[in-house]
């Protein structure tokens, strides 16, 4: 297996299963990160050349492997649209999702709870709508006087994307309502999804003209519809079904089906086996029926959803949190195989976690090859007693990553022994630990390697923390940067960032003849990179990524110990438990034994102290922090900051007011001395006022702070 930065080097074809899941996950949590900067923020931090590099990426590993494909992939969501074409519209009748129903009992439990809920005597006549759930991308659809004025994705159910012109390309949506009567505003909602064999179509095309085929057809449909160019989206095969509506002026019948029997007449396709039931049992009779018909229907559905036909009796249903009482999805089950444990592999994840995954003789299961499945962690593996040449029966539920059922105990082979999880990593055989949880005292479930700065497997995430904004802060080198470094054996541990520039002699590649970088860039970079030989302490101790040492701890680690030497030898003397060494470090208020002991592991180490060796070495020489100020108003309170800071950053904020004395907590309690409340401020403040907690503004504090 190879380390996170050479996944990320590696062309998806390139990728074994096993690295394209980590990957997958990877890229999930970037892209997701991306999106919340661009939409919730406004504040892109990469360019859409480069995110849609990573969109691409993240698709062409779902193509190869469309058993891996996440719940929370990014193909998943159209929402997220790759520039700024895209409006935002806020839906005024926000789009919900619908509870679940998985087997005949919660079906009965349903239809029970409605009759119970609205007092129904048992001579009334109950109706509820039954009909396919689609495996496409909800879309809500204005009209305003007959006429299709925006239609806009989900998104989140409270604010889409504007989609208006790629969806008037599909055939299905109407862009006048037909009939004499029409309401003068109805927004219909529905399902977007791409039929069958007009995917596979479409993927032919696709490989044709060496582009990455699609791994599946909602896939497709999201790709389609987050087409920038509308042109691109009609030469897409895309249909629509109505099923539901939004914000309306009125509406043209007082039951469900009466509305979708409205919608066929306004224009709309309505799915044909809508059907109306009079019981449980007929529900059950209909889900029966459609999923023997799953196969063969020509698109992709994931169950059937069940709605109460009348509306008044809808409206007096209403909802539970974001689903309506009135309706539920009932699911079909995953499927399931069986096949064989060929071996138990253990990846090693960015941040040292050993995940257990098993090797499986590949199988179809749902129409996908399955090769590989997560066992999740030791405990997991010892539960269900998984031994390798296990017969195992493994289901996928949607797309996500196979999980094992069950173990076939009968067709276990008779030499056959328990799985032993190793106790050392992989990767860099360093000792691997179930930590203590503080907050449990449970053991993690995860064992976790100990290696840090020198597993292959964690180096490239620890050196992007070691020169992260609140650590060493060197500009110039992010993520992007590192990986590239790590993967040509530049950088392997912290120092050699400081030796990068003993690297510009002839005979060697000098880095501004890399690709990305010129003499300006390198020159900036050196530059940066000297200025911080000579960082503050607590940011020295922060970037060392020690387990449960964040940045107070590192402050108060700094405070106390003041020189690097200091703090070395006091924590090598402390690894004895009868040390006063011991004693002082938990005497520092903040710092429990659960810090203690793996700041004390951290210096047991040889290797890390090997780094930092190399560092001093390097010319990095940790300078003590400036000193605390006791005059201070705050000296010795406790102070909260919430809200959002216009003015100075987060933990600018948090350093200031710990420099002029003051401790900084993230919860308001009677033992809060001081809120500072930024714009937005919700609950802490509200708690702060409750409690008569003094509160003062963003102004105040920062003329607090320039004292
Ligand atoms: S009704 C308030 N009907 O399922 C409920 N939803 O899990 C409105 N879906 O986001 C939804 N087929 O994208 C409804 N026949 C159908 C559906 C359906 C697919 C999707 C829809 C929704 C999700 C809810």
């Amino acid at each position: 297996m190879s380390a996170p930065d050479k996944i990320a080097a590696k062309s998806p074809e390139d990728l074994t299963e096993v690295e394209a899941g980590e990957e997958l996950a990877r890229l999930a949590a970037e892209i997701a990160h991306h999106d919340a900067a661009y939409h919730q923020h406004d504040d892109p931090e990469i360019s859409d050349a480069d995110y849609d590099a990573l969109r691409r990426r993240n698709e062409a590993i779902e193509v190869r492997f469309p058993g891996l494909v996440r719940d929370d992939s990014p193909s998943r969501r159209v929402g997220a649209a790759p520039s700024g074409a895209f409006g935002k519209v806020v839906h005024r009748v926000p789009m919900l999702s619908l509870s679940n129903a998985f087997d005949d009992q919660d079906v009965t439990d349903f239809w029970d709870r409605i009759a119970k809920f609205l007092s129904l005597k048992p001579e009334d006549e109950v109706v509820v709508t039954a009909e396919p759930k689609i495996d496409g991308l909800s879309a809500s659809l204005r009209y305003e006087k007959g006429r299709f004025v925006q239609g806009a994705t989900r998104g989140d159910g409270r604010e889409g994307e504007d989609i208006t012109e790629n969806l008037r390309t599909i055939a299905d949506i109407p862009g006048r309502l037909k009939g004499s009567h029409v309401p003068e505003l109805f927004e219909v909602r529905g399902e977007v999804y791409m039929a069958h064999a007009d995917f596979q179509a479409l993927n032919g095309r696709q490989l044709a003209d060496g582009r990455p085929p699609f791994a599946n057809p909602r896939n497709a449909a999201a790709g389609s519809l987050r087409q920038l160019d509308p042109k691109i989206t009609a030469g897409r095969p895309l249909h629509f079904f109505a099923y539901a509506w939004g914000e309306v002026s009125e509406l043209p019948a007082d039951t469900q089906s009466g509305v979708m029997e409205a919608f066929g007449q306004w224009g709309f396709v309505t799915n044909p086996l809508f059907r109306r039931c009079r019981s449980a049992a007929e529900l059950l009779a209909f889900y029966r029926e459609i999923g023997e018909m799953r196969a063969t229907l020509g698109y992709d559905i994931d169950g059937v959803v069940y709605k109460v036909d009348r509306l008044d009796w809808q409206q007096r249903l209403g909802f539970v949190s974001r689903a309506p009482r009135w309706a539920t999805a009932h699911k079909f089950p995953a499927e399931q195989a069986v096949t064989i444990v060929e071996k138990i592999e253990i990846q090693v994840g960015r941040t040292g976690a050993l995940t257990p995954v098993a090797r499986l003789t590949p199988i179809t299961v749902g129409g996908v090859v399955v090769s590989n499945a997560t066992l999740h962690n030791e405990d997991e593996i010892a539960r269900k007693d998984v031994r390798i040449g296990d017969s195992v029966v493994i289901q996928r539920a949607g797309d996500v990553i196979p999980q094992i059922v069950s173990v076939i105990i009968d067709k276990r082979p008779e030499n056959s022994e328990p799985y032993v999880f190793p106790e050392t990593c992989p990767e860099c055989g360093s000792h691997a630990v179930r930590e203590i949880n503080p907050r449990t005292g449970m053991p993690d479930a995860k064992r976790r390697c100990t290696g840090g700065l020198i597993c292959p497997a964690q180096a490239v995430e620890r050196l992007r923390h070691f020169v992260s904004r609140n650590a060493f802060d060197i500009e110039g080198l992010g993520e992007k940067q590192i990986a590239a470094f790590y993967a040509d054996g530049w950088i392997h541990q912290p120092a050699d960032i400081f030796h990068l520039e003993e690297r510009e002699k002839p005979g060697l590649q000098m880095l501004r003849n890399r690709e990305g970088w010129g003499e300006t860039s390198a020159r900036n970079l050196f530059k940066a990179v000297n200025a911080r030989r000579h960082v503050e302490l607590d940011r020295f101790i922060f970037a060392l990524g020690i387990r449960h040492v964040g940045e107070t701890t590192a402050r108060l680690l700094a405070r106390r110990y003041e020189t690097l030497d200091h703090l070395e030898a006091e924590m090598i003397a402390a690894a004895d438990r009868a040390s006063e060494a011991w004693a002082a470090l938990l005497d520092i208020d903040g710092i429990g034994e659960v810090v203690a002991e793996a700041l004390v592991d951290f210096f047991a180490e040889a290797h890390n102290r090997e780094v930092l060796q190399a560092l001093r070495d390097a010319g990095v020489d940790p300078q003590p922090m400036a000193a605390q100020e006791t005059g201070s108003p705050i000296a010795g309170k406790t102070i909260v900051f919430t809200g959002t800071l216009e003015r100075m950053s987060r933990s600018e904020a948090k350093a200031r007011a710990e420099q002029m004395g003051a401790k900084v907590s993230g919860s308001v309690s009677a033992k809060t001395d001081l809120v500072v409340a930024g714009p937005g401020a919700g609950s802490k403040l509200a708690r702060a006022q409750a409690l008569g907690v003094a509160t003062i503004t963003e102004d105040e504090w920062m003329e607090m702070a320039a004292q």
